[in-house]
């Protein structure tokens, strides 16, 4: 016998926030068959929250003026308690969002989830990453050091060329000719700000998720209730036990190897008129970086590594094809894969020095990850006979 409905209470009857949470987070239907690349959505938002509840407990013992910054910072790693703890939690995390993003993304690449009807998924998740990117560039100016200086100063020149829009963009930054007070004091309430703006357009995402529903490794949507589970207990509880294996890796970072990742000429108190011998960003923006050098013209360069992200929002229009996953085109199965190589090669390219060999890897995969969209995925989606 069904069991009748309670009567809604008062609340209920003005905000129905129980019952949305009940149709959106437990009885969710979700396909049966999603793996482990699903749980990533799950540990961005995590990180998130580690991040911006850390960033604002440093952001009460940050001074975002040129003269205290790099001190104010050292203060939080040596003298405030647990400031080190939350240091390393907002600096690992940073590895830990970009890590999960680059996953998050290829698998969506992989299982074709930016194909109708999920573009829009696509594009606010898009829209997502260029925020939490802006926001990173931000961040990694605040601690006053001599790759947040030179970074920021080879980034900000490269903007300055852009025809038209350039300069004005570069000098609403900077507040002036260079890196200076001004300059850290817009970077500080931009870095704060975007944070926020992120959770919004999370929701946005999460939300046009619940609209078209996730994808699946096959590709084919869900036609019966069988082939689906209620989101609690089954993918709670699953998405729990991936969070865990996913905390411990988090953990090692923030715990034993903290400075892992980070670049020891950030430790040095930045100086204006010294230039480090070899100017490195962090992993995260290395691909964008070699990308940059791979041509001896900086608007080239530049326009190129927007347009690697360009490339990425045009897909849903470049690839027509209705065959969703990779592993039923065999085409798309051999040359995604190699873009994928392509990003990690441009990676590594981005932490070398521009020697002759590292120029020609990087050329050679920006060729392939531009061949990829451009060519491949519009030739094959019109030919391709798919499984
Ligand atoms: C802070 C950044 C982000 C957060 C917190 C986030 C969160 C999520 C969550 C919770 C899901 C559902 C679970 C899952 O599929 O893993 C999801 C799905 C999805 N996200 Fe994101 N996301 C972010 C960035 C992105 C980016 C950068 C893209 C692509 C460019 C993207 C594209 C998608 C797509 C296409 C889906 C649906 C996947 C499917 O059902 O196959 N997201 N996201």
């Amino acid at each position: 016998m069904p069991i009748p409905e309670k009567t809604p209470g008062w609340l209920e009857r003005r905000l129905p926030v129980m019952s949305v949470l009940r149709r959106e987070y437990i009885a969710f239907p979700m396909p049966r068959n999603l793996n482990a690349l699903w749980s990533f959505g799950a540990f961005l938002i995590v990180t998130m929250a580690a991040m911006i509840a850390s960033g604002l407990f440093l952001a009460i013992n940050y001074t975002p003026d040129i003269t205290q910054a790099f001190a104010s910072v050292e203060a939080i790693d040596r003298q405030i308690p647990s400031g080190w703890f939350l240091r390393s939690l907002h600096m690992g995390g940073v590895t830990m969002l970009f890590a999960c993003l680059y996953i998050h993304i290829a698998r969506s690449l992989w299982y074709g989830s930016y194909k109708a009807p999920r573009e829009l998924l696509w594009l606010t998740g898009l829209g997502l990453m260029l925020m939490v990117m802006v926001t990173a560039f931000a961040g990694y100016v605040l601690p006053w050091g001599q790759m947040s200086y030179w970074g920021a100063t080879v980034v900000l020149n490269a903007v300055h060329t852009i025809p038209l829009i350039g300069k004005p963009v570069s000098e609403l930054l900077l507040g002036g000719e260079t890196l200076g007070n001004t300059a850290l004091h817009r970077l500080f309430v931009l870095h704060f700000t975007m944070a926020f703006a992120i959770l919004a357009v999370i929701a946005l995402h999460v939300a046009a998720l619940h609209v078209v529903k996730p994808n699946n490794p096959s590709g084919i949507d869900p036609v019966s209730p069988k082939q689906t589970l209620p989101f609690h207990p089954y993918y709670t509880s699953r998405d729990g036990f991936a969070l865990c294996l996913f905390l411990m890796v988090y953990a090692g970072l923030v715990f034993f190897l903290p400075d892992l990742l980070t670049l020891a000429d950030n430790y040095v108190q930045a100086n204006p008129l010294v230039t480090p011998r070899d100017i490195r960003p962090e992993w995260y923006f290395a691909p964008f970086y070699a990308i940059l050098r791979a041509v001896p013209s900086r608007l080239g360069g530049l326009l190129l590594a927007v347009g690697s992200l360009a490339v990425l929002f045009a897909l849903p229009s470049l690839d027509r094809s209705p065959t969703r996953p990779a592993t039923r085109r065999p085409l798309v199965r051999l040359s995604l894969p190699l873009a994928f190589v392509s990003f990690i090669l441009l990676g590594i390219a981005g932490m070398h020095p521009p020697t002759e060999t590292w120029l020609i890897v990087s050329r050679v995969a920006m060729a392939w990850w531009f061949i990829h969209f451009l060519v491949v995925m519009p030739l094959v989606s019109e030919r391709e006979i798919t499984s």
